[in-house]
């Protein structure tokens, strides 16, 4: 019923739309990921899409790409309604397919402190905290660095 589907350039609306959906007014107010803002962040990397659709609806994505000998896991996300239904399993089990010729050492990912779900489901999935600091961007929050090794 999940199916993964893999994103390139030409669907960059496709997760901007995605996103403000997730995340609503924060998004709107920081003018955060918008198409010109992705492409200008993706442009000289070498990057990962994917999107999830639930019956046929895009309900999930996940972006990212390679940085030095890991891969940055940058955004992700699925539709509130929708989670709990495994369906950013599928997206992180697809990820790390993908992956696997490419023998990267590890993928890491940068949230802020106060993204529990994200937080606690990355760590059910055997990412660790590699470090925590003080944002400057948001002082009261944290912000964590998670990895996974392979
Ligand atoms: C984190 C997020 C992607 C999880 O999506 P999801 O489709 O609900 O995740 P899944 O159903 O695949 O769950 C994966 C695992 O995490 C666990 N999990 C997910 N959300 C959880 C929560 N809130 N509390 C406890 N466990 C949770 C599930 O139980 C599952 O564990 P298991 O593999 O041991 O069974 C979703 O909550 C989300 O979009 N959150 C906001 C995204 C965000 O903050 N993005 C910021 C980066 S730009």
């Amino acid at each position: 019923m999940i199916d993964i589907v893999e994103f390139d350039e030409h669907d960059y609306s496709k997760i901007v739309v995605l996103n403000k959906t997730i995340f609503g007014p924060i998004v709107k107010k920081q003018k955060l990921y918008t198409e010109e803002n992705m492409k200008e962040r993706l442009a000289t990397k070498k990057s990962i899409m994917l999107g999830a659709k639930y019956q046929n609806k895009l309900v999930g994505y996940i972006v990212g790409y390679f940085e030095k000998k890991g891969f940055y896991l940058w955004l992700w996300g699925v539709r509130k309604e929708y989670r709990r239904n495994g369906i950013y399993s599928a997206l992180l089990f697809k990820l790390e397919e993908i992956l696997k010729p490419h023998k990267v050492e590890k993928i890491f990912a940068k949230l802020f402190s106060n993204m529990t779900d994200s937080l606690i489901c990355h760590l059910k999935k055997g990412y660790v905290v590699v470090k925590a600091f003080k944002s400057r961007r948001e002082p009261s929050f944290y912000e964590i660095i998670l990895e996974k090794k392979f």
